[in-house]
């Protein structure tokens, strides 16, 4: 009798552990896992390393954000949880180029399985800015992964660089931002250009891509230039009048933008999360 309830409990036990590891492996955490703080800096040096030897800082910080870009405040889809890396959202077209990006993070997390995707991919992106001279950025980790593609949201959450304001702000208050977030968070195209074969867009918008300061809003208010790129959702953010006072403060301070930016790429980092 006591030795059936051992095998029973030995079995039940050994299922849950079975589980657990085909969530890992398949699905992300498939959970809430709070790092320790120790492990959290293993990964840390590991993506200062990648970032030595491969420039990929801009790739990795669109990557996140487009992770994290595809959330409603209005039902709650979407957000900071990985499901950019199944299909169909990965073939969406605004996420063109980014399959390279998850690549490049598989060998971390293969040596650290407990580490969500979803907390991976937006720790790569705040290690990048800080690399590239940019705000150090608050980082919770804890992100849950979807588990499959029934978290992949609809084609179309991410803005079209050839629209207006109306567009602009359709997109970013349906994540819960502001007009003046809105100004900052475009402020990451200090950092890495558009690609023919990706976006159809060519391009840097700055003359140093891989770092991360306030050019983005100089050059902007400097006006078009010969070989830098200049979008029509950027050039909204002159000629509207919600949005131009926030270029110019953060093209007049760059400490000013630092401060801005940290804090609103901490809550587009956590949208859906927490
Ligand atoms: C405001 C609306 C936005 C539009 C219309 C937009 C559009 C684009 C486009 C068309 C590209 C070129 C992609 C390619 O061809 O490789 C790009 C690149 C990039 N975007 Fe945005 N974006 C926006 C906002 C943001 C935000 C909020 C962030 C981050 C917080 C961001 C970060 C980046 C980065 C870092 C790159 C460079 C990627 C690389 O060099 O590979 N963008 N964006």
């Amino acid at each position: 009798m006591v030795l059936t309830c051992c095998l029973v409990l030995a079995l039940i036990f050994m299922t849950i552990q079975y589980f657990k590891l085909r969530a890992n492996c398949e699905g992300g955490t498939g959970r809430n896992v709070v790092m320790l703080e120790e492990e959290l800096d293993q990964v840390r040096n590991e993506l200062k390393q990648l970032y030595l030897s491969d420039k990929c800082m801009p790739l990795m910080v669109r990557l996140a954000w487009h992770d994290a870009g595809t959330y409603s405040k209005w039902d709650k889809s979407g957000g900071a949880q990985a499901s950019i890396r199944f299909q169909p959202e990965s073939d969406h077209g605004a996420n063109a180029g980014l399959k390279a990006a998850l690549k490049r993070l598989e060998p971390i997390k293969a040596k650290h399985s407990t580490i969500s995707y979803a907390d991976l991919i937006q720790l790569a992106s705040v290690v990048a800015i800080e690399h590239a001279g940019g705000p150090k950025i608050a980082f919770r980790s804890g992100r849950k992964d979807a588990p499959g593609p029934m978290q992949c949201t609809p084609d179309g959450r991410l803005p079209d660089g050839t629209k207006r304001q109306d567009h602009l702000r359709d997109i970013f208050y349906r994540m819960g931002f502001n007009d003046a977030e809105i100004v900052v968070l475009s402020g990451a195209h200090t950092l890495g250009r558009a690609h023919k074969d990706r976006s159809g867009f060519d391009g840097a918008w700055t003359a140093n891509p891989l770092v991360f300061d306030n050019s983005y809003f100089t050059e902007l208010l400097e006006g078009e230039k010969a070989g830098l790129l200049k979008l029509e959702t950027d050039k909204v953010l002159l000629s509207e009048p919600g949005f131009r006072p926030h270029v110019e403060r953060y093209a007049k301070d760059q400490e000013v933008f630092f401060k801005e930016y940290a804090l609103a790429h901490k809550k587009l980092s956590e949208l859906g999360a927490f």
